[in-house]
C-alpha cells in the first residue's frame, strides 16, 4: 500500500471515529421533542447542567436559569444531564405532590443508584441512600431514638458543650487574629462534640483538641473520583456494573473501631450514670432486633453523614446572617433575654418564635441542599400547564429545584433580603409556605428529614449561648454576597465565613 493510501485510510478512520462519537453524543437529544415536552437546548458534551462537570460555578445556577426561563410557561421541562433525559419540576404544588401524594411513584432518591452496601456498608445503610423496603426498615429503626423526650434528656450535654464553645470564643477575643474566627471551624468543633457525646457516648473536647475523635481523619472521610463521575455521566450503565465507595476504607475502619470501643465501654457498665442517649437506645434495639455491631455503626454514621455538615453549616450561616443584619441580631438577643434570662429551659428555648424564624429564614437563603433528585419508581402521568401529558417512565430522575423556588420574588418578596418576620405566626408562620410547596429546607412527606428536630435544638441552644454573651460582626475577609462554593455539593459561602466576636 502506498504511503498516500495509508494517510487517506487513516484520515477516513479518524473522521469516521469522530462522526460516531458525535452521533453517540447526540443520538437521544430529540427525546423531549418526541414527547412534546419543552426544555432548553443541551450542550453536546455536558447537556443542560455543564457546571456539574466543569465546576466553574455551582450547578444550582444552571438549574436556576432554566427555572427562571420556563416557570411561567411550564409546570415541568425536559433537560439532559450530560446525555441522560431528566425531568425538572417547576411548579411548587406539583413538587409537593411528588413528595407527598404521589410518593409511591417517587419512592427513592437518586443516591440509592450510586451506593451499594456490599461496597460501602456504612453509606449503603443510610436511609437517604437506601431504597424500597430497606429504606423503610432503616428509617423506622432510627426515628424512635430521636423523640423530643430523648432529645430533651440529652439537652444537659448540649448545654455543657455550648459553655465550652463560649470559652473558646472568649479565647479568640483575647487572642484576636486579623481574619477573625472561622465560623465553620467553630461550628464543626461544636457538632463533633454533640455527635460524639449525645449519639456515640464518647467524651471529647474538640474546642481544646483539634484531634478529637470525630475531627481526626475527617478530611479522609470521603473519596470522589471526577473521572468516574464524567464516565458515568456519559455512560450511566457503568453505575450498574461498578459502584464506587464514598466513605474511604480507612475512615470506615477507624469509625467502626471507635464505635466498638464505645459499645464495649457502655456494655461493661463502668459509667457512673445511666445515660438516656442515642447509643443507649441503639443498644436496646440491637438486643431486640438482633442487629450486628456494623448495623449499629451504620446508624451512628448516619448522624455524621447527614447531621454533622448540615447542622454545623446552618449554625455558621445563621451567625453570618445575624452578623450582616445587626438590628435583627439585637431583636433576637432581646427575645432571648426577655423570655429566658439566665434560665436554660428546654421547652422555652425550643419554642422561641423569633429564634425559630431567624433559623428558618437563614436556611431559606443558605439551605443545606439546593435541589432533590428523585427516581420514578412507578410510572405516572403528569399534566403540563398547556394541558399536554407526559408519562414519567420508571427509572427517570426527577429534579425538584428547591432553592430557585425559595428565592423566587413571587413567593418571597425581596427574596434576597434576610427577613425572619415573614415566618412569624402573626404573618401566617412557616406553615403557609410549607403547605404550598414553597419551603423545602428539610424535605416533606414520608422521607422528610428525620433529624431536623434534633438539629434545630442544637442550633438554638448554641445561638442562645453565643448571643447572650457576644455581639457578632462579619470580618472583612468574608464576602458580602451569596455566591456558593462551586466545589461543594451542599450550600456553602464561597471563600468561607469569618466572624468577629465582641463580649457584651
Ligand atoms: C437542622 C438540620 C437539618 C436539616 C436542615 C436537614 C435537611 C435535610 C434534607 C433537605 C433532607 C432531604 C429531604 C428530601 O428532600 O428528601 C434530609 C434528609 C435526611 N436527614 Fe436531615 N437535615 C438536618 C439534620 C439532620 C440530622 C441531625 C440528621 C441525623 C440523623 C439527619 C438525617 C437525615 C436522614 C437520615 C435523611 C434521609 C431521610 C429519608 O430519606 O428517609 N438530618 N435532611
Amino acid at each position: 500500500m502506498s504511503p498516500e493510501t495509508v494517510v487517506l485510510i487513516s484520515l477516513w478512520l479518524i473522521a469516521t471515529l469522530f462522526g460516531l462519537i458525535y452521533l453517540f453524543l447526540r443520538w437521544n437529544f430529540n427525546y423531549w421533542s418526541y414527547f412534546k415536552v419543552n426544555g432548553p437546548k443541551p450542550d453536546i458534551y455536558f447537556g443542560n447542567l455543564p457546571s456539574a462537570v466543569t465546576k466553574k460555578r455551582h450547578v444550582i445556577y444552571d438549574i436556576w436559569n432554566i427555572y427562571d426561563v420556563y416557570k411561567h410557561t411550564d409546570y415541568f421541562v425536559g433537560i439532559f444531564k450530560n446525555r441522560t433525559p431528566q425531568l425538572m419540576i417547576l411548579n411548587p404544588q406539583m413538587a409537593k405532590q411528588i413528595y407527598v401524594k404521589d410518593f409511591k411513584h417517587f419512592y427513592d432518591n437518586e443516591a440509592s443508584t450510586m451506593v451499594d452496601e456490599k461496597v460501602d456498608f456504612l453509606f449503603g445503610n443510610n436511609p437517604f441512600s437506601s431504597s424500597g423496603e430497606k429504606w423503610k426498615q432503616r428509617r423506622s429503626e432510627i426515628v424512635p431514638g430521636l423523640t423530643l423526650n430523648r432529645i430533651k434528656a440529652m439537652f444537659p450535654i448540649t448545654l455543657e458543650i455550648c459553655k465550652r464553645m463560649n470559652v473558646f470564643i472568649e479565647g479568640q477575643i483575647k487572642n484576636p487574629s486579623l481574619e477573625g474566627t472561622n465560623a465553620k471551624d467553630l461550628t464543626s468543633r461544636f457538632m463533633a462534640d454533640i455527635i460524639a457525646d449525645c449519639i456515640m457516648g464518647i467524651q471529647s473536647d474538640s474546642f481544646r483538641d483539634s484531634n478529637s475523635p470525630l475531627l481526626v481523619l475527617r478530611e479522609k472521610m470521603f473519596q470522589y473520583s471526577p473521572v468516574y463521575s464524567i464516565i458515568v455521566g456519559l455512560l450511566p450503565v457503568i453505575h450498574k456494573l461498578k459502584k464506587m465507595r464514598f466513605i474511604t476504607k480507612e475512615y470506615e475502619t477507624y469509625f467502626v473501631g471507635l464505635m466498638e470501643t464505645a459499645i464495649n465501654i457502655r456494655k461493661a457498665g463502668t459509667e457512673t450514670k445511666v445515660r438516656c442517649d442515642f447509643l443507649n437506645y441503639m443498644l436496646q434495639l440491637q438486643q431486640k432486633k438482633n442487629l450486628t455491631n456494623m448495623e449499629v455503626c451504620a446508624h451512628s454514621m448516619t448522624f455524621l453523614l447527614d447531621g454533622f455538615e448540615t447542622v454545623s453549616s446552618i449554625l455558621a450561616h445563621t451567625l453570618l446572617m445575624l452578623a450582616r443584619y445587626p438590628l435583627i441580631q439585637q431583636k433576637l438577643r432581646q427575645e432571648i433575654t426577655d423570655k429566658l434570662g439566665k434560665n436554660r429551659d428546654f421547652g422555652i428555648i425550643h419554642e422561641l418564635p423569633y429564634l425559630n424564624a431567624c433559623i428558618h429564614e437563614s436556611l431559606r437563603i443558605f439551605p443545606v441542599d439546593f435541589a432533590s433528585t428523585k427516581i420514578c419508581t412507578e410510572p405516572i402521568e403528569l399534566i403540563n400547564k398547556n394541558g399536554t401529558t407526559f408519562k414519567v417512565p420508571r427509572g427517570m430522575i426527577v429534579i425538584i429545584p428547591k432553592y430557585p423556588i425559595m428565592m423566587d420574588d413571587e413567593y418571597y418578596p425581596d427574596a434576597c433580603e434576610f427577613q425572619p418576620e415573614r415566618f412569624l405566626e402573626d404573618n401566617g408562620g412557616i406553615k403557609q409556605y410549607f403547605n404550598k410547596g414553597l419551603y423545602w429546607c428539610y424535605g416533606d412527606g414520608p422521607r422528610i428529614c428525620l433529624g431536623v428536630t434534633f438539629g434545630f435544638v442544637q442550633i438554638k441552644a448554641a445561638l442562645v449561648e453565643i448571643l447572650t454573651k457576644f455581639k457578632v460582626k462579619p470580618n472583612p475577609k468574608t464576602r458580602n454576597d451569596y455566591t456558593f462554593d462551586p466545589t461543594y455539593f451542599l450550600a456553602r459561602l464561597k471563600g468561607g465565613i469569618f466572624l468577629d466576636f465582641e463580649a457584651i
